[in-house]
């Protein structure tokens, strides 16, 4: 892993001292595509390494197997083999989606994360984690394949829209809140700084989030156990996803998956009312106001979160904290809840109930 400013830099560098394949299939979508991957093809092809640049159109719509099999007959129709590597560069769409054409073009071939969203560079980029989305659900094919390589360089977070970079500050406070209670302090002293993309800040906030990742990712990378804490927030922002079908940005998703998760930590894991409302009001201080979007029916987010990956016998299952920083300890990280508190949880959040007021 390589973060900081210049991670580009060493990835021209690394991959011309030891390519991790004969072809580097460079892999982006049509946003990403022209401002960043396009730049790194060129230098790629003048230091001699034979590239070639692959685009999708942008956007979780097309995180599908359709966009998977174009990529995988235009690889086939450049003659690109065994010894391919893939380079990802883009968000984390063109991570999950190059991950696992990685993982499955010629039963696995390297690919190497160069994350461009915020998300992508604190999250999604690291761990192995890649998929691509069904009709029914997010995530739902895909495999573990870890990257030979992840060159994090915040300086292309430059070019990131106003509202991916929001987005991204949810996976960072989401970081903090399982993990690390003084980097949550540190998150409400800077978030003025961080919501204006401050250098210092955004550097520090990123090499943070990667540390605590790779620790939780390294203890256990097929997530049979604690890597779930991870999940914070997401049974909740998976299911919104799918039934806004995606019209709202997973960062977005996730914060009002958090709001809601934490009021159901308060009944189940004695989450401290005090730390909700802390988590409430920073995820109001970079995000606004958390509304919950109107077209989201609270009965039918609960039906579909209980089709999510992590259901067992029939009820979703939620990584709660217990309080700021802090998952319960071992490996069973996860509880199952009914779809009634889900949906009490959801009308205290959409009736702008704060968690204060319930205790
Ligand atoms: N594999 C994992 O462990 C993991 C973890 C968290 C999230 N995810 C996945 O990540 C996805 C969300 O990632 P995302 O929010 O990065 O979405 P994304 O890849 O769609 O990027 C968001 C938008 O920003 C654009 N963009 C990205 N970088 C840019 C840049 N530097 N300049 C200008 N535009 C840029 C993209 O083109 C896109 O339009 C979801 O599919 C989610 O499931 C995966």
């Amino acid at each position: 892993v390589r973060v900081g400013r210049g991670a580009l830099d060493l990835l021209v560098d690394d991959l011309a001292a030891r390519p991790p394949g004969r072809l580097l299939a460079v892999v982006s979508d049509s946003r990403v595509g022209p401002i960043h991957a396009e730049p790194l093809f060129r230098r790629l092809r003048r230091r001699g390494l034979p590239a070639l640049l692959l685009t999708f159109p942008a956007g979780e719509r097309h995180k599908t197997r359709a966009t998977k099999s174009r990529l995988e007959d235009e690889l086939l129709a450049v003659g690109a083999g065994r010894d391919t590597a893939i380079v990802a560069v883009g968000g984390g769409v063109t991570g999950d989606l190059a991950g696992f054409l990685a993982a499955t073009w010629h039963r696995g071939i390297p690919v190497v994360q160069v994350p461009t969203s915020l998300l992508a560079m604190v999250d999604a980029a690291l761990g192995g984690k890649t998929a691509v989305n069904l009709p029914g659900g997010k995530n739902l094919v895909g495999a573990f394949h870890q990257p030979w390589g992840l060159y994090a360089d915040p300086a292309v977070l430059g070019t990131l829209p106003a509202r991916e970079w929001l987005g991204g500050l949810s996976e960072v406070v989401k970081t903090a809140a399982i993990a690390d209670e003084r980097l949550f302090e540190w998150l409400e002293a800077f978030a003025s700084a961080l919501r204006g993309r401050e250098p210092a800040a955004v550097d520090r906030a990123v090499t943070a989030c990667l540390r605590i990742k790779a620790s939780i990712v390294r203890l256990d990378p097929l997530e049979q156990g604690r890597r779930a804490i991870l999940n914070f927030g997401h049974t909740v922002a998976h299911a919104l996803e799918t039934v806004t079908r995606y019209r709202i940005p997973h960062g977005r998703a996730v914060a009002l998956g958090m709001a809601v998760e934490v009021r159901l930590a308060m009944e189940s894991t004695g989450f401290p009312a005090e730390h909700a409302l802390r988590l409430h009001q920073l995820l109001e201080t970079l995000q606004g106001p958390l509304r919950w979007p109107a077209g989201a029916d609270a009965a039918e987010v609960a039906r579909t979160a209980r089709r999510d990956k992590k259901t067992r016998e029939g009820r979703a299952r939620y990584a709660l904290p217990v309080r700021l920083g802090k998952m319960a300890p071992g490996s069973d990280v996860t509880v199952t809840l009914s779809d009634s508190r889900l949906m009490r949880a959801i009308r205290s959040l959409s009736s702008g109930q704060v968690p204060a007021s319930r205790v």
